[in-house]
């Protein structure tokens, strides 16, 4: 595909290190963020084209993995990605082990513990970002894990539980006592949920605490605030979440500024590509009607991003009518015209730079 040509180092590229999770070697330093509903294994077959180095799955909650649910069997999926990680949620040490042990089974590469989830259905059964305050528990649940599988095991939490609890560092340092290969830490608590601003520079206070890679998260939307979060928290990589939907070719972005390396940025017609490309996969994955419903958030991303570069009010109402519509050739119709648009307003943009 043409826009995954490398074109050389741009003037003044900062180099970052290559990231290894235990014995898996990473092609770079930019992750896509595990994101439940959104980081199927068709955005992560995507994302890893587009440049990001690894793409987590959305997390599995380990006593349905251990049922063989149907729906965590979707999530399981990683025909493509490389390398797979998968994510696993949970507080009971030996479920977390099986789940482990069917996840690697069916050929995940990394098993990712999840102890940051601050949904409060997750944190009322206690696990995700609950775990946090029983220190003890999670220290056991990843050694269990780690006991379980022959993969390296990775642990993504958050600062702490609320303001006066940071614990990062010290839970970080006991996962990686009993043999996490790395950790990844979103820069708020809790409490906060995702309210105010993560907190690079707090994210530090771990890396000072461990000497496995550490991946820096929260609110990195640009190359210019992954660059800023890695100076800030000292932290070996970057995960990108939110700001990747609609958008996963922003992970090539970001990893080009932070390598020696670039790739040639898609075109707008490229990107309509994309976004027909995963519109279909989707479909494909789940059947047309489940499919809809988990392409809706991506249509509109992917429509908002565009309709942003187009000032025509025309794309505005041909994106309402796209999240609306359950006919595929219809979608992928309006799909065109409001890349079409955006297409238009970026070549005026480019006639008038000339
Ligand atoms: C819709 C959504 C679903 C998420 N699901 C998960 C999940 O399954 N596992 C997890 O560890 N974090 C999950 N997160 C948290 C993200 O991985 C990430 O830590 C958070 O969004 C902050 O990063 P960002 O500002 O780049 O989005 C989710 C976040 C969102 C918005």
């Amino acid at each position: 595909m043409l826009f995954e040509q490398k074109i050389g180092n741009p003037a003044g590229a900062a180099v970052a290190r290559k990231i290894s999770i235990g014995r898996v070697k990473l092609d770079g330093t930019v992750l896509l963020a595990p994101m439940s509903g959104i980081t199927d294994v068709v955005m992560r077959r995507l994302a890893g084209r587009l440049g990001a180095a690894a793409a987590v799955s959305e997390m599995i909650a380990s006593p349905e993995l251990t049922r063989s649910g149907e729906e965590a069997r979707l999530r399981l999926e990683g025909e493509g990605v490389s390398p797979h990680i998968v994510q696993i949620a949970g507080r009971d040490p030996q479920c977390m082990a099986q789940a482990a042990r069917i996840a690697a089974d069916s050929g995940a590469a990394v098993i990712d513990i999840n102890m940051g989830c601050p949904a409060k259905r997750v944190a009322r059964q206690l696990c995700g970002s609950a775990l946090m305050r029983e220190p003890e528990l999670a220290e056991h649940i990843v050694a269990a894990v780690i006991a379980s599988v022959d993969l390296p095991v990775t642990v993504k939490m958050r600062l702490g539980y609320e303001a006066g609890s940071l614990d990062a560092p010290l839970l970080a340092r006991r996962c990686e006592a009993v043999g996490a290969s790395l950790i990844s830490v979103h820069g708020r608590t809790r409490a906060q949920f995702y309210e105010g601003k993560a907190d690079w520079a707090a994210v530090g206070a771990v890396k000072a605490a461990i000497s496995i890679p550490l991946i820096v998260n929260g609110d990195i939307c640009s190359p210019e605030e992954a660059k800023r979060a890695l100076r800030l928290s000292g932290a070996d990589g970057v995960m990108v979440g939110r700001a990747a939907l609609g958008r996963p070719w922003l992970l090539g972005e970001i990893a080009d500024a932070l390598t020696a390396e670039a790739r040639r940025q898609p075109s707008t017609a490229e990107r309509c590509d994309i976004a027909i490309e995963h519109y279909r996969g989707q479909l494909a994955l789940y059947g047309v009607a489940l499919g809809l419903r988990h392409a809706r958030k991506h249509l509109q991303a992917y429509a908002a991003n565009a309709v942003a570069r187009s000032p025509d009010t025309r794309a505005s109402a041909l994106a309402a009518s796209l999240v609306r519509s359950e006919q595929p050739t219809e979608v992928e119709r309006l799909l065109r015209e409001i890349f079409d648009l955006a297409d238009g307003n970026a070549q005026v943009d480019l006639a008038e730079a000339a």
